[in-house]
């Protein structure tokens, strides 16, 4: 990696690993997940990311280079702990809580790597790169503010 333009392929590989990881392990959330509010906002993100996957394809198309994923230990790391509440946590008030927590963590991980992909697409003159990347930007961001909403109308509670 030497130019700005070798780090925006490598960090678009990553999370292009990063969201094919997360569509796989999705399903596996919204089955342990019980309320209903949760439940079809995992379900619509799970479509969305589904759609960014297509997206990422058509940012390659844009730069000219070849569809690839390269692993991403952040995005691994993130749904081990996931997966690790979803087997530990007991009581529904602490296993939804704590569900959210982690992917709430998943979209902060998002919203970083697309806000630093979408300005590097510009500085390089890749103005439709920036579009498709802003696009998704915009998708990541909403929903972690559905599942902040969520979070504090019906899921943390005290008793
Ligand atoms: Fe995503
Ligand atoms: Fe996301």
């Amino acid at each position: 990696m030497k130019t700005l333009a070798d780090a925006f392929e490598h960090t678009l590989q990553d999370v292009y690993y990063a969201e094919n990881a997360i569509a796989k392990a999705l399903p596996k959330v919204i089955e342990a997940v019980s309320n209903g509010d949760l439940k079809t906002a995992l379900k619509d993100h799970l479509g969305e990311t589904k759609g960014q996957i297509k997206t990422l394809e058509a940012v390659f198309k844009s730069i000219g280079k070849k569809v690839s994923g390269e692993k991403c230990d952040a995005i691994e790391g993130l749904i081990k702990e996931t997966e690790g509440v979803i087997e530990e946590a007991e009581g529904a008030v602490a296993k939804h809580a704590a569900i959210v927590g982690c992917c709430q963590a998943v979209e902060h991980y998002e919203i970083a790597r697309y806000g630093t992909l979408r300005e590097w697409a510009k500085a390089l003159g890749e103005n439709e790169a920036h579009d498709l990347l802003s696009s998704i930007l915009d998708e990541e961001k909403a929903a972690n503010h559905k599942l902040t909403h969520i979070a504090i109308t019906s899921l943390n509670k005290t008793k």
